[in-house]
């Protein structure tokens, strides 16, 4: 069991990462609230494996539990599921105290936060994240939201946890590819900011593949929480470093929109950084040497690294209208070895172009 501190100017809440916390969250809730009334957002494909155990959990804890289920899926990141949530727990008397337990992978967590970011003006948000991505990465921070026909997570708010509860044996569940998907933020993480934590990951990541053993995984999460953590902590509205977090991201959402988001975010990233790291050694930034290091991590996660099909131009239009381009400017997050990275917005666009067609 570890328990990582994020703290922030307004608000400072504990990570808890452990097997078996699903089991154990009504106590570990009771502590955090006295309140009669907890409601629960997760969608279809998490409810059947762990909602009921988290409402017994809950009950014995003489909490009443009103749970929403909600569609599994991006294309359910929407505010009429938000809506929904209003719907089914405002009837219930809500009151500004009540929590809101978001159960489920980042789309969930993205959406019940929002909800509890605007129920009453904000009603306390208690984050249990089920898939790797969600906990390494979307359940720490406190962005929330929904996506809109225009675009993904363009209407949202900032409303940070009261708490993260990850329970490690959730993984076991998660199918395969996304469990890669969200090996993809690991690997970022260790090339943006740790290059002791490459070095490890280089010797365990057959064995995390594996999505088995607990205490391997417990300390993967743990050591990502902790570095997103302190990049959330020195920037938590996202005025400058927390910009490092988008290496591959720039290349990554422009193939994910390209792809008509067929492809998985991990898979987009992991190409994304696979093509960062190629322009950072084209600029002479970066030694080949130390790129091809993070292919093969990337390779070995069971991510892409090649093989992408998709016209190059549809993914430079993508690019174009992310809408972290500022002033116009594509803003590349370039590593200058592994452990570190810069950031660059005057990168030609034939670099660019090369470094798309080499993903092929
Ligand atoms: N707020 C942030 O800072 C932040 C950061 C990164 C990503 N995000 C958002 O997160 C979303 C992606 O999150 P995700 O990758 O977790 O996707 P997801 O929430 O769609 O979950 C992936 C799939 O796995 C299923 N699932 C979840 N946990 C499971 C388990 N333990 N066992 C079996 N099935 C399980 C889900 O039902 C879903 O079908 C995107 O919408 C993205 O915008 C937010
Ligand atoms: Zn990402």
């Amino acid at each position: 069991m570890s328990i990582v501190m994020v703290k922030l100017p307004d608000a400072s809440y504990g990570v808890s990462v452990r097997s078996g916390l699903i089991r154990g969250a009504g106590q570990v809730i009771r502590e955090l609230s006295t309140r009669a009334r907890v409601g629960v957002v997760t969608d279809d494909r998490v409810a059947p494996h762990f909602l009921d155990t988290l409402v017994a959990s809950l009950r014995a804890e003489k909490f009443d539990v009103v749970s929403v289920v909600l569609p599994s899926g991006e294309e359910h990141k929407t505010l009429a599921s938000v809506g929904r949530i209003f719907d089914e727990l405002l009837p219930h008397k809500w009151e500004r105290t009540f929590p809101l337990i978001a159960l489920g992978g980042g789309v969930i967590g993205d959406m019940t936060g929002f909800a509890a970011a605007s129920i009453l003006r904000g009603v306390p948000f208690i984050q249990m994240p089920t898939t790797l991505l969600a906990m390494v990465d979307a359940s720490v921070g406190g962005k929330t939201g929904v996506n809109h026909a225009t675009g993904k997570n363009l209407i949202g708010a900032f409303h940070q946890p009261i708490a993260v509860l990850a329970d490690v044996e959730a993984l076991r569940t998660l199918p395969p590819r996304e469990f890669r998907s969200g090996l993809a933020e690991c690997i970022k993480h260790d090339v943006i900011a740790d290059a002791d934590g490459f070095n490890r990951l280089e010797k365990t990541i057959d064995a995390i593949v594996k999505q088995d053993d607990p205490e391997l995984l417990g300390q993967l999460v743990t050591h990502n929480v902790m570095i997103k953590a302190s990049v959330v902590e020195r920037d938590p509205f996202e005025h400058g470093i927390r910009a490092h977090l988008n290496f591959g991201h720039t290349f990554g959402h422009g193939i994910e929109k390209a792809s008509g988001y067929q492809m998985l975010h991990g898979e987009c990233v992991a190409l994304g950084m696979v093509a960062a790291c190629d322009v950072a050694v084209r600029r002479g930034l970066l030694a080949d040497s130390s790129r091809r290091r993070v292919v093969e991590l990337i390779a070995r996660a069971g991510l892409p690294t090649k093989g992408l099909t998709l016209p190059t131009d549809a993914i430079l239009d993508a690019m174009g209208s992310d809408k972290k381009v500022r002033d116009g400017k594509l803003r590349f997050v370039l590593p200058d070895r592994i452990g570190n990275v810069i950031i660059k917005s005057d990168v030609e666009p034939s670099m660019v172009r090369d470094a798309i067609e080499a993903l092929r």
